[in-house]
């Protein structure tokens, strides 16, 4: 399966996903980098991979219609039967999803439906929660709402800052969301509401 990358700043996420694409441990192969920060550090590990950047920078476009006109008309080209949106900082329209119904998959750092939105790690250490994690998940118009594919879990501890449970949250991320995407790439998963099915491990 061909898959896009969508990614806005570090980049581990993506990096993640495409070093398992590159040893087989996903059945897909990495077409594209999408990224809206010209600095962002993914951008620079891209050009070493040789993977084609798109760069749509959203102060260059004079609304949301048209960077993500831009962006669809991009990836095209590509065939993608997968968009990543692996740290991707920019809330994507129904148009958007439209385009690629149940063909996109986003990690966010909370165990939804807890937590939508931004800086969700700083949302569950503000809450005082004792346990947190991550969520994949597949994307519709609506944010932080789509179809669970997985979720994995961390204690919050009384020594922690939002920093290091985000760093806690993030080592789940990874394997997390390698998890899902190999799940999809293998047609391992189905959709039935708002179930996603195809992702037990059989305990
Ligand atoms: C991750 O915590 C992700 O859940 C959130 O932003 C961070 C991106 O990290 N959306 P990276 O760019 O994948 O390293």
């Amino acid at each position: 399966k061909k898959v896009v990358l969508f990614a806005s700043g570090r980049g581990s996420n993506a990096t993640a996903l495409y070093e398992a694409m590159r040893d087989g441990r996903i059945w897909g192969e990495a077409a594209a980098l999408v990224c809206d920060m010209p600095q962002a550090a993914i951008i620079q590990q891209a050009q070493q991979w040789g993977l084609p950047i798109i760069l749509a920078d959203r102060k260059k476009f004079s609304d949301q219609h048209a960077f993500e006109t831009y962006i669809l008309e991009k990836i095209a080209p590509f065939q993608p039967d997968l968009l990543c949106l692996a740290g991707f900082m920019r809330i994507l329209s129904a148009y958007f999803v439209a385009a690629y119904e149940g063909k996109i998959i986003n990690i966010h750092p909370a165990l939804l439906p807890s937590f939508r939105g931004l800086h969700a790690q700083r949302q569950a250490f503000e809450a005082g929660v004792k346990i947190t994690g991550c969520t994949v998940h597949f994307v519709t118009a609506q944010m932080d709402d789509g179809p669970i594919i997985v979720q994995a879990a961390v204690p919050v501890y009384e020594s922690d800052t939002v920093q290091t449970l985000a760093e806690r949250i993030l080592r789940k991320e990874h394997p997390s969301f390698i998890k899902a995407v190999a799940l999809f790439c293998a047609d391992k998963l189905q959709i039935k509401g708002h179930t996603v099915y195809g992702t037990d491990t059989g305990e």
